[in-house]
């Protein structure tokens, strides 16, 4: 089988990979608690102790808005940490699969596919795009988007967030003018499933199916999980971020490369929650 080192493997999207896939792959979880990504010499400790084909790479510093404070810890992680970890993975001649952002795109000239050019905007943006311009094309960048699943403790999704306030009754603004594609993180998985497989120095777009502003993404999470549709508001991108424009206005992604799985639309990836949660399968 397979051997996978992955970071960020305690993350939304990395314990849900390891969840889906642990059947297929033997993985080799490099934990916060035991190596720092931004400390060189326990990256090199990790890389050197473990044996793996390939290194899935998805820690980083996540928190878009906070990174605008916390720009040096920012950096660290994911330019520092990004560097540390491919440096040594590389060494050691094995491949490496680094995960990337839609927001490396500035939001201005839609839609994006994988030949599109970067120009992000906010400092999370600029660190993530500086990782990939570490691994430029000797390892596998694989940009996602806005990833939800059916449940995750640590943090909310953007679906589980807005899904969150309508039950609790409060009422929410959404954004009428901004366009986000949402991605199913199941589909993240089995997409890489195919790509650890049929491993190329490429970028890819694995990203779901539509794009929808967050206004129509609050309706049909109202819709699907019979909610109040009277409690969503509406919101413009220049009110809503007027003091702080770091995030890109229309994110339409789309990829012309990931032929391997059917990503879900929105209204498919609700249904998919409501089966989960209904039927109790296994969540973190
Ligand atoms: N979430 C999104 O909306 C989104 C969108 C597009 C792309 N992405 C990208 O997808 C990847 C995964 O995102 P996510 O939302 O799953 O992340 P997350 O939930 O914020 O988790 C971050 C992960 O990175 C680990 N980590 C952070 N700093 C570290 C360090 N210094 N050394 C070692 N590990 C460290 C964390 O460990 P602990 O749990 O121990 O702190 C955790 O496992 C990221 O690279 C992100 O840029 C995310």
């Amino acid at each position: 089988m397979l051997k996978v080192a992955i970071s960020g493997s305690t993350g939304l999207v990395g314990s849900r990979i390891q969840e889906l896939l642990y059947h297929d792959v033997v993985f080799i979880p490099l934990l916060r608690s035991k190596v720092d990504i931004a400390d060189k010499e326990s990256v090199s400790e990790f890389v050197g102790q473990n044996d793996f084909d390939i290194m899935l790479h998805l820690a980083g510093y996540t928190a878009v808005d906070q990174a605008e404070k916390e720009r040096e810890e920012c950096k660290k992680i994911n330019v520092d940490g990004t560097r540390n970890l491919f440096d040594e993975v590389t060494k050691k001649k094995k491949k490496f699969i680094y995960i990337s952002t839609d927001f490396v795109f500035d939001g201005k000239n839609s839609p994006y596919d994988e030949s599109s050019q970067p120009n992000p905007i906010g400092w999370y943006a600029k660190t993530k795009y500086e990782g990939e311009k570490i691994i430029g094309n000797k390892g596998m960048i694989v940009r996602i988007a806005y990833p939800y699943r059916a449940s995750y403790g640590p943090k909310k999704d953007l679906i589980k967030g807005i899904r969150s306030y309508l039950e609790e009754g409060k009422k929410i603004a959404m954004l009428t003018d901004t366009i986000i594609t949402p991605t199913f993180i199941d589909d993240i998985a089995f997409s890489l499933k195919h790509l650890l497989v049929h491993f190329s120095n490429e970028v890819y777009h694995v990203v779901g199916s539509g794009s929808y502003s967050p206004y129509d993404i609050a309706q049909k999470i109202a819709e699907a999980f019979k909610l109040d549709k009277s409690l969503i508001g509406k919101t413009t991108y220049d009110e809503f971020y007027k003091n702080s424009k770091i995030r890109p206005r229309d994110l339409t992604i789309k990829s012309k490369k990931n032929n391997s799985w059917k990503m879900k639309s929105i209204d498919e990836g609700l249904e998919e929650i409501k089966r989960q949660v209904k039927l109790k399968l296994p969540q973190t």
